[in-house]
């Protein structure tokens, strides 16, 4: 898979997703499935989507002990997604057990990626809440080699890291990167954004857009542009 757009379908029911999606006829952009449409919707959505021809980001975001997060994933893996992830504070040993769950017995798996820590959570709120006294920037590197050590494809992360993690980590190591917005558009309550034209000149591999394309006027159009300036 190369670059893409991934878009995120944060929506509360079923048929505000269909609604947005009967707007793309011509390409049937890449999804992101998160946790609200995901608990109010079910497995189900993510079958009819696939059906639809969408490839599927499901963001479920998974932290538990080795064993569950191993069988969750392999329930995951049966609804055939293009992309799952988890949380790389779970521990190497936990995206080991991810990994396992989530091939197949041919071999296959969707891939998979590890979030670092959240940009909700910066460095005040680490050194007080989870007592992680180490500069942010090293934290998040760090987790991004714990990824790739576990034999994770990538993270995800702020576009400013995303040149960071392709040094430490390599350039195969995929980057993906919400917090994008078009240089006239509203930011909303993301802090540190870029242009999809500049996610894509420091190598985000895929940028996560939600608002810009799901709240305009024209979202094909929004769609559009994105690809646009972030693909050529
Ligand atoms: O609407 P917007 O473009 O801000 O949506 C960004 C999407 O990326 C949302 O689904 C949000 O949950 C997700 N996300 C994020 N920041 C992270 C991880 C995920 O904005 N660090």
């Amino acid at each position: 898979m190369g670059k893409d757009v991934i878009v995120a379908c944060d929506f509360a029911s079923a048929e505000a997703v269909y609604n947005f999606l009967d707007k793309f006829t011509d390409k049937k952009p890449f999804v992101k499935i998160g946790m609200e449409l995901f608990y109010a919707a079910g497995p189900e959505i993510v079958k009819q989507i696939k059906a639809r021809g969408h490839k599927i980001f499901l963001d479920l975001k998974l932290h538990d002990i080795p064993n569950t997060v191993k069988k969750s994933m392999a329930v995951l893996s049966g609804l055939d997604v293009d992309i799952t992830n988890l949380h790389a504070a779970g521990t190497t040993r936990m995206m080991q057990a991810a990994l396992e769950g989530l091939t197949r017995p041919d071999g296959t798996r969707p891939l998979l990626i590890a979030v670092t820590q959240l940009t909700s959570t910066d460095q005040e709120i680490m050194e007080k809440d989870l007592l992680i006294n180490e500069p942010i920037d090293k934290v998040v590197m760090h987790y991004a080699k714990n990824a790739k050590l576990a034999g994770l494809d990538g993270v995800v992360c702020s576009p400013l890291e995303a040149g960071k993690v392709h040094e430490c980590c390599g350039q195969n190591f995929l980057t993906i990167t919400p917090g994008v917005r078009f240089a006239d558009g509203e930011i909303g309550d993301q802090k540190r954004v870029m242009t999809p034209a500049e996610a894509k000149k420091i190598g985000s591999d895929y940028i996560v857009v939600g608002r810009p394309i799901t709240a305009a006027a024209d979202p094909v159009a929004a769609y559009e542009r994105c690809v646009k300036e972030f693909i050529g």
